[in-house]
C-alpha cells in the first residue's frame, strides 16, 4: 500500500476514533427493539434476504464498528466474527457481547481490511456495512 493510502487510512481511523457513527444504544430496550425492527425491514423487505437465513451460519463482518449489527445477527442464530481497525469501537463491541451474553456467538478483534487473514477460514456469509467507501484500495 502506498504512503498516500496509509495517510488516508490514518485520517479515517482518527476520525472514527473521535466519533463512531455506528454506535446505537441498544442497551436500552426501546432502542434495541427499534434497531432490530429496522434491520428486519432492511433484510426481509428491501434485500429479500430472510433473517432466518442467518440461523447456524458462520458470518464475517468486516469493519464491524461497535458491533450492534452483529448482536442482531447472533440473535438470529449466526456465529459472527467481526473486525475493525478502530480499537475503541472493538472495545464497545466486546462490551455488548458480554452484556448480551453472546460470548459463544460473537468474536470481535482489531484488524485492517487490507491485511486481515481470511485464507484459512470458510464463511457462509460475508458482510460489511458502510465500510468500503472508507477503504482506498
Ligand atoms: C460507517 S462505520 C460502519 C460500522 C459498522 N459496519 C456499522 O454498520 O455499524 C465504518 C467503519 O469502517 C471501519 N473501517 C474503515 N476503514 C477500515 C479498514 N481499513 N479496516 C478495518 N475497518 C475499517 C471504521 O473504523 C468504521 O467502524
Amino acid at each position: 500500500m502506498s504512503n498516500k493510502n496509509d495517510g488516508f487510512k490514518q485520517e479515517v481511523l482518527e476520525a472514527f476514533q473521535k466519533v463512531s457513527p455506528s454506535a446505537v444504544y441498544i442497551e436500552k430496550e426501546e432502542e434495541l427493539k427499534k434497531y432490530v425492527q429496522n434491520l428486519y425491514t432492511l433484510f426481509f423487505h428491501h434485500l429479500k434476504f430472510p433473517p432466518s437465513l442467518f440461523r447456524d451460519k458462520k458470518v464475517l463482518d468486516f469493519g464491524c464498528g461497535t458491533g450492534e449489527v452483529d448482536v442482531v445477527y447472533a440473535k438470529w442464530g449466526a456465529k459472527v466474527k467481526g473486525f475493525d481497525f478502530n480499537n475503541i469501537s472493538v472495545d464497545r463491541a466486546n462490551g455488548l457481547k458480554d452484556l448480551f451474553q453472546l460470548t459463544d456467538s460473537l468474536d470481535f478483534s482489531v484488524g485492517d481490511v487490507d491485511t486481515f487473514p481470511v485464507e484459512n477460514e470458510n464463511y457462509d456469509i460475508v458482510c460489511s456495512h458502510g465500510v468500503i467507501a472508507h477503504v482506498p484500495n
